[in-house]
């Protein structure tokens, strides 16, 4: 039987008597076969499994975006007892940000690039609340897709300088058959939107083949990127970036391992996507 916990209190009192490795998988709910993927591994990995379910409010730019993101919460509690989790945790805000709250956690240079320079704040807010989901439920491994990679760097990043010792595990973007991202975004779009953002994958594969070939030039890449993007009306290119992939050092030269990542806007709904090119 899962059990559902929504106070911090609990969670540390319960947390002392899990069998161990114990994995964590901290989401925002509205879950799609991508964390599905995150927690079959935890499942796989670990004697116990928590899921946190927690859609915080500190790392969203725009009250409407975090108003309008969906919360199908009794869809997701019956997928976590379905995939057999012991424990879903779901805390509310007073509970992770009670009155008086004022300490945060920020990585200085990753957070205000890419991602981070489009959604100011944005990654304090990620970096914030999973070191307090690593605190509260003190996890040996914790599982990230690979599909917000940046985030992923900052908590690799934030794991490493705070020494909270947790095992970092990304897991590989879930694509649907047309190698659109799975993403809880994507419920946004139409059919028509949905079809164009297919190019988002098509790019970074094109973009990624060039480097196979051996183009080394990244500007011309990143040209063709664009261009590939740009052949769409209904989608605006926020960034498309060719950078180191731990550093997120955006280069002129490419230099292995890569990553390709992008952002665009299809009709106020943003998407990222991003390869590796080892
Ligand atoms: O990737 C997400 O869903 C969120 O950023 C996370 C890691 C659960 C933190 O709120």
């Amino acid at each position: 039987m899962m059990k559902i916990v929504s106070k911090v209190s609990e969670m540390l009192a319960i947390q002392k008597d899990l069998l161990r490795p114990v994995g964590l998988v901290p989401t925002m709910g509205a879950l799609h076969i991508g964390h599905e993927s995150l927690i079959n591994q935890s499942l796989k990995d670990n004697n116990s499994t928590v899921v946190s379910i927690f859609v915080n409010p500190s790392q969203f730019n725009a009250a409407a975006d975090l108003e309008k993101y969906p919360k199908p919460l009794n869809a997701d509690l019956a997928l976590l007892e379905k995939a057999g989790v012991d424990i879903a945790f779901l805390p509310d805000n007073e509970e992770m940000y009670p009155k008086g709250f004022e300490t945060w956690i920020e990585a200085e240079k990753t957070s205000v690039i890419l991602e981070g320079q489009s959604r100011p704040g944005h990654f304090k807010g990620v970096a914030t609340i999973v070191t307090k989901l690593f605190n509260i439920v003190k996890p040996d491994k914790a599982y990230f897709g690979q599909k917000d990679a940046q985030q992923l760097n900052i908590i690799k990043r934030l794991n490493e300088d705070l020494n909270l010792f947790v095992s970092i595990i990304d897991m590989p973007t879930i694509r649907d058959e047309n190698g659109l991202a799975v993403s809880s975004r994507n419920a946004f779009l139409t059919d028509a939107e949905r079809d164009a953002a297919h190019i988002l994958f098509q790019s970074l594969s094109q973009a990624k083949e060039m480097i196979m070939e051996g183009k080394y030039d990244a500007g011309i890449i990143r040209n063709r990127i664009t261009k590939m993007l740009g052949g769409s009306d209904l989608i605006s290119v926020d960034y498309v970036s060719i950078s180191k992939l731990r550093s997120l050092e955006e280069l002129t030269i490419i230099e292995k391992p890569v990553l390709i990542s992008l952002a665009v806007i299809i009709n106020n709904t943003r998407l990222i996507d991003n390869i590796i090119v080892e």
